[in-house]
């Protein structure tokens, strides 16, 4: 922990909210400044025996104690969170609001919790769950350098960060780290089945299949090279590898992702509107 530790309160314990904490404390943070409440006490009863930290059934009890709120209640109940913390929480102007909702805009947030507050925006990914999330943030322009450092260092813990410029650029990660897993997973789901087709049991098809997606992974983060070429690497003129992509390209590939991107912004900008 390089930044100075400040008093953040967790509203609903659930899985993110458990990596989170977990990322945090693994990192140093001190587990006696984080709070968190959940209307049922399991999950906090794990959270304050493995880490530590304090807990609570009244989110407007831990949002007291705290400089930073971070909001991880379901979207659907998010309005009636935020009603109850802005009717007993007399402060929230001074506090530092996170919200890892999706969907729900900061402009939102202001009707919800007034005008006057300051708030960052994360949208995880569900590898988060795990420690290897791609979490993109965006914060309006009353949140200070200082608190998008701190906020960096809180969700490094759970993978890797990138801030975005607006939140029109955030629908655009989420439609590629957020939906993203599920792309990679149906892609490594149809290698498994052709893989089976030709006589694999599934396990192995699996084991094969995972360990060449985290291999490829591993080997773009520590590339250089653009993917493209990394893939040329791969692909010897006339070799099987130079065959089986061929059959990508003649379904092409790149229009399928086009499409996949853009139907997924859309409808992150429609879901917007919901709320
Ligand atoms: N999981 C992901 O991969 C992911 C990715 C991106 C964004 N997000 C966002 O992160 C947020 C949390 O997701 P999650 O996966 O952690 O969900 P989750 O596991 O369902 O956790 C939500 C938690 O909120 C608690 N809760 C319900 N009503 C509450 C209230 N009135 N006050 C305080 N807490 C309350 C629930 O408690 P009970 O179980 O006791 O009802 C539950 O522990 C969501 O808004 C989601 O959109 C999640």
């Amino acid at each position: 922990m390089t930044n100075q530790p400040r008093n953040i309160a967790f509203i609903g314990a659930g899985n993110m909210t458990q990596s989170i904490v977990g990322g945090m404390v693994a990192s140093g943070y001190p587990s006696n400044q984080i709070w968190v409440s959940n209307p049922s006490p399991a999950k906090l009863e794990k959270l304050a025996h493995e880490l530590n930290v304090h807990t609570s059934h009244d989110n407007a009890e831990v949002a007291k104690h705290a400089d930073v709120i971070v909001l991880a209640v379901k979207p659907q109940l998010m309005a009636d969170v935020c009603a109850a913390l802005r009717n007993e929480v007399a402060d929230l102007a001074d506090k530092l609001i996170v919200t890892i909702a999706a969907g729900i805009r900061i402009e939102k947030y202001r009707d919800y919790l007034g005008a006057n507050i300051r708030m960052i925006r994360v949208m995880p990914n569900t590898p988060s769950l795990v420690g290897k999330g791609m979490s993109g943030l965006v914060a309006d322009d009353r949140v200070s350098d200082d608190d998008k450092a701190y906020i960096t260092e809180a969700f490094d813990g759970v993978g890797a960060t990138l801030w975005v410029a607006d939140e029109d650029e955030l629908d655009i990660l989420g439609a590629v780290a957020g939906s993203g897993p599920a792309y990679f997973f149906e892609f490594m789901a149809s290698l498994q089945k052709a893989a089976v087709g030709l006589g694999f049991d599934r396990e192995k098809a699996r084991a094969m299949v995972q360990q060449t997606a985290l291999g490829a992974a591993e080997m773009a983060i520590a590339s250089d090279l653009e993917l493209e070429d990394l893939r040329k690497q791969v692909t010897s003129k006339g070799g099987s590898t130079a065959k089986g992509i061929e059959q990508y390209q003649a379904y092409d590939i790149d229009k399928i992702s086009d499409d996949a991107v853009k139907a997924a912004v859309q409808r992150n900008q429609e879901m917007a509107k919901l709320f």
